[in-house]
């Protein structure tokens, strides 16, 4: 008989459970909050009200896509953090209760090593290769970007991170520039098909593995300043171009210190995780790195890039055969590390 878990993530702004029978995704429901579009970022306290009332039909979903009823359930697993303070306790809640009621262990989860953990999610009917220990993980959203030496399922350490914005924020900003919507990575990714990289913006001068993308925004502000005052429609005029030329440097300042930890760790198996990982460029880029290095690569499937439970799920699966529980007093954190 497999495992069979329900997985609860709530960390920002999307609600998401999903059911698996041991590694192998049943359900992965997922619903995304309109409600901070007209805001042009996520407003905490919208998201955890927006969370309340989507948590119970979600779950419900979730268990009727996987075709389980509440009582085949083994354990409950949830994203404990990081994240916004009230969206995680609205999942944190449920997850106690649920496990409570049906007298089944609670799991609790971190997101970013849930993240990382997405590699390891098999489907139904394909079986996937999955990244051999030691790997390299670069996990790149909204408000992460590091490099994550990843030496077994939960033991992992960050070796270079942002000392700024996320990538994320760089495209999220560099679109809102642009009078992007809310969030920008897919407008840019989508324009950038239709565009060429022609122009160039400050390189960040950043020693050893980390990374800083607040110049770079800087950078473009400037130069779209400055093309303004000679042409006022220069953004509609260039914006494929305009980009496909932010979205080529955001990558080429990614894959140059993720290359650089590769070497100096010599590990060739190369992983790419997080809503930026959904990201076309980035993606050709690390595809390329089969040939140019020889590394074996590995792409999550898009909906384990954006924030998902069934990476909740597969990270509670390896934590249940573990007998690693948590009890009823567990708290959620808004910050912490790997
Ligand atoms: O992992 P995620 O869903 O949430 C966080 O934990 O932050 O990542 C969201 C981020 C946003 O900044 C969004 O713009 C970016 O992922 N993103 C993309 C793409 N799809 C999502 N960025 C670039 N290209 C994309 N296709
Ligand atoms: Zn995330």
């Amino acid at each position: 008989m497999p495992v069979y878990i329900l997985a609860i993530e709530s960390s920002c702004d999307d609600t998401s459970a999903a059911v698996f029978a041991d590694t192998t995704m049943l359900s992965n429901i997922v619903a995304n909050q309109q409600v901070h579009k007209d805001f042009g970022g996520v407003v905490p306290e919208l998201a955890s009200r927006a969370h309340q009332q989507n948590i119970i039909p979600v779950i419900s979903k979730a268990l009727d896509t996987a075709k389980i009823d509440k009582k085949m359930l083994q354990a409950v697993a949830f994203t404990r953090g990081p994240g916004l303070l009230g969206s995680l306790l609205v999942g944190t809640s449920f997850a106690k209760a649920f496990a409570l009621g049906l007298n089944i262990p609670l799991i609790e989860i971190n997101h970013l090593q849930a993240h990382v953990l997405a590699h390891f999610i098999q489907d139904k009917d394909e079986q996937r290769v999955v990244p051999q220990f030691p790997f390299l993980c670069l996990t790149v959203s909204g408000g992460h970007t590091q490099i994550v030496l990843v030496r077994d399922y939960f033991d992992m350490e960050i070796v270079g991170q942002t000392i700024d914005d996320a990538a994320g924020e760089a495209f999220d900003k560099s679109a809102k520039i642009l009078g992007l919507p809310y969030p920008g990575g897919p407008y840019i990714d989508k324009n950038a098909k239709a565009g060429k990289p022609v122009f160039t913006f400050a390189k960040p001068l950043v020693p050893g593995l980390n990374y800083s993308f607040s110049g770079l925004k800087t950078s473009f502000l400037y130069f779209l300043r400055d093309q303004l005052k000679e042409n006022q429609l220069f953004i509609e005029e260039n914006m494929n171009d305009l980009c496909a030329s932010m979205q080529k440097s955001i990558i080429d300042i990614l894959m140059d210190k993720l290359l650089k930890a590769a070497k100096h760790y010599n590990i060739r198996e190369i992983a790419i995780a997080g809503g930026v990982s959904a990201n076309s460029g980035l993606r050709e880029a690390i595809l390329g790195l089969k040939e140019s290095h020889h590394y074996n690569v590995y792409i999550p499937q898009f909906q384990y890039t954006t924030d998902n439970a069934a990476m909740i799920a597969v990270a509670g699966y390896v934590k249940y055969l573990q007998g690693n529980f948590a009890g009823q007093e567990m708290a959620p954190y808004s910050r912490g590390g790997i």
